[in-house]
């Protein structure tokens, strides 16, 4: 493999379908050496197939972001497989709507636990290992730059009615991006956000079956989007129409690259220029 993120190592969370896999093969294709994480084995364990299948390397850590030995896991992967670490894309996630009165705890608590608290966990499991890494590469002379790209929402700008969970949570990612961002700036790490707008995935997929579902925690979850409110949704969208997994990988990539080494604390919209804010 030979691309513009050759050796770097990147850990992506939720890359087994959707968005986070889309980044996978990206980064791959650049180069990178992937730390692949999704809930279930298999679905983890096919992205791998697919990066080696692709001349790529790949490792998977698969399981649940919210555990709490998992953050711990995740780092552990990539530095004993590929003694390094260099990109954490933070974007494992799912809504689970009502409208307030109808929210419960349980409700607003997994969507804290796995949009913001997961993601926190795992940036501070990875700061004593990117310490070390960057005080040995000082005195190499070595100066390289890390990022971290957390992975946000519209919703979590604008506010989004049947979304006071996840709109607060992925409004937190960008208040832990900016301060972390001033945090790591001494370790040369860019740390941003990308908000997504409208992605064509399982998540937002248009679905005629109002009671297709998927499993989290043991948990039946309502997803998909419905065709007419898909359609109308994307009427509003200046580019006319959603994102597509790969687009949306697009935007990531930019925050991956040494073109963006002087960029932190940002956050990108990548919404086809529709914006709820
Ligand atoms: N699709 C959109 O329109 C859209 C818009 C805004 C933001 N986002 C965000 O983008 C990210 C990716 O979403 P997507 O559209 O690709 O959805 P997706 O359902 O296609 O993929 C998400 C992946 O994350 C995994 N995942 C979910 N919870 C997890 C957990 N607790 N631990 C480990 N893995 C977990 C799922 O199994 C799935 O494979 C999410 O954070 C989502 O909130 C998506």
């Amino acid at each position: 493999m030979n691309g513009k993120l050759n050796g770097k190592v990147a850990l992506i969370s939720g890359s087994g379908r959707g968005i986070g896999r889309a980044v996978a093969l990206k980064l791959a294709g650049e180069g990178a050496r992937l730390v692949v994480n999704d809930l279930e084995r298999d679905t983890a364990e096919q992205v791998v197939a697919e990066i080696k299948a692709g001349g790529g390397e790949a490792v998977s850590c698969w399981g649940n972001v919210t555990a709490p030995d998992f953050a711990e896991r995740f780092v552990k992967t990539a530095v004993d497989t590929y003694q390094g670490l260099d990109i954490i894309v933070n974007n494992a996630g799912y809504t689970w709507d009502n409208v307030i009165q109808k929210m419960t705890d349980e409700q607003w608590y997994a969507m804290l636990d796995c949009h913001l608290t997961a993601p926190f966990r795992i940036l501070r499991a990875a700061q004593p290992t990117i310490r070390a890494l960057v005080k040995q590469e000082s005195e190499a002379g070595i100066e390289s730059y890390r990022k971290v790209v957390n992975i946000s929402s519209i919703a979590g700008l604008g506010g989004n009615a049947g979304q006071a969970n996840y709109a607060a949570a992925k409004a937190g990612v960008t208040g832990l991006t900016k301060a972390l961002s001033k945090e790591w700036g001494r370790l040369r790490v860019n740390v941003n956000t990308v908000a997504f707008g409208l992605i064509k995935t399982r998540l937002t997929e248009a679905t005629a079956d109002a009671n297709a579902q998927i499993q989290v925690e043991g948990r039946d979850i309502k997803v998909g989007v419905n065709p007419e409110l898909m359609k109308a949704m994307e009427a509003q969208i200046p580019l006319g129409r959603g994102g597509t997994p790969e687009e949306a990988a697009g935007a990531v990539y930019l925050f991956c690259i040494p073109e963006s080494n002087y960029i932190s604390g940002q956050t990108v919209v990548c919404g086809g220029g529709f914006s709820l804010s």
